[in-house]
């Protein structure tokens, strides 16, 4: 079983840590038994797989319910569940009282805040409870309206300094990994340098201690995906295939067939 512990002692030498979302149970199997080491329950589920533009809408109860279902599914690998827009930031307690939901009542591992300045003394106070917490500096998808849109972060020195102190802040305080997202390959690799807990990377190159993506990205389920992210199958032309093959046998007459139903003698004459 990985535990937040095997993954904050990864070493130099060790293979790069997988990661990789899922939103559901028959999903989250397949990730585990691909052998990725963890599986995070993202709130990019709002653009992923809930027809939002955006993580913005996503709740503590989508999240609860995604993250349960996942767990469900998953017994090797590590659950992390995303804390979604303002169930932190605002009120400490309500912070707290939402990141331990995740843990006792989904039964995640750890809980992932995207940060900035306003997440260092919360992640160590979560840290003190027993909650681990994966930090997530770089583009922070929260932030989309803050930005004006998507785009890299870190590009210039001032913003690239300020993401470096952040992530030792957060690692001070007690996170136990690092997602970097869209930041320039260099700039990770610093950050990378700089921690004693592993980054785990988005669109940042390939000097960071693990990988992330959208598993709708990797599996060829997304309408748009991330300039950065890479599609590994086409799921989405097999299952077109598949809702074919069954319009068509419905409408053809072929199903169902005599195997797919039962009848009995004494109900003929009702
Ligand atoms: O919500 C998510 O899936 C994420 C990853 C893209 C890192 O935060």
């Amino acid at each position: 079983m990985t535990t937040v512990q095997d993954i904050r002692s990864h070493g130099e030498d060790d293979a790069p840590i997988t990661m990789l979302t899922a939103y559901d149970t028959p999903t989250a199997r397949i990730v585990e038994e691909a052998g990725v080491d963890v599986v995070l329950v993202g709130d990019s589920m709002g653009n992923a797989v809930m027809g939002h533009d955006s993580t913005l809408p996503v709740t503590m109860a989508d999240v609860e319910s995604r993250a349960g279902a996942v767990v469900r599914g998953v017994e090797e690998a590590l659950v992390v569940a995303d804390m979604p827009f303002l169930s932190y930031g605002a009120d400490e307690g309500d912070a707290v009282e939402n990141a331990g939901r995740l843990l006792s009542e989904a039964g995640a591992d750890a809980v992932k805040l995207e940060c900035g300045p306003h997440t260092v003394e919360l992640t160590e106070r979560l840290v003190n409870l027993g909650i681990p917490v994966m930090a997530h500096l770089g583009f922070t998808p929260q932030h989309v309206q803050q930005y004006g849109g998507y785009g890299r972060r870190a590009t210039t020195r001032e913003e690239a300094r300020e993401v470096l102190e952040l992530a030792e802040a957060h690692a001070d305080a007690g996170a136990f990994a690092l997602v970097v997202e869209h930041v320039p390959a260099n700039v990770a690799e610093q950050i990378t340098d700089a921690l004693a807990i592993p980054t785990i990377g988005i669109g940042a190159g390939p000097d960071t201690d693990g990988q992330v993506l959208v598993i709708t990205d990797v599996l060829g389920l997304s309408e748009r995906a991330p300039p950065f992210a890479e599609q590994f199958g086409d799921v989405a032309a097999e299952m077109r295939e598949a809702v074919d093959g069954y319009r068509e046998a419905v409408e053809g007459g072929e199903f169902p067939a005599a195997e797919h139903g039962h009848s009995d003698a004494d109900l003929d004459d009702l």
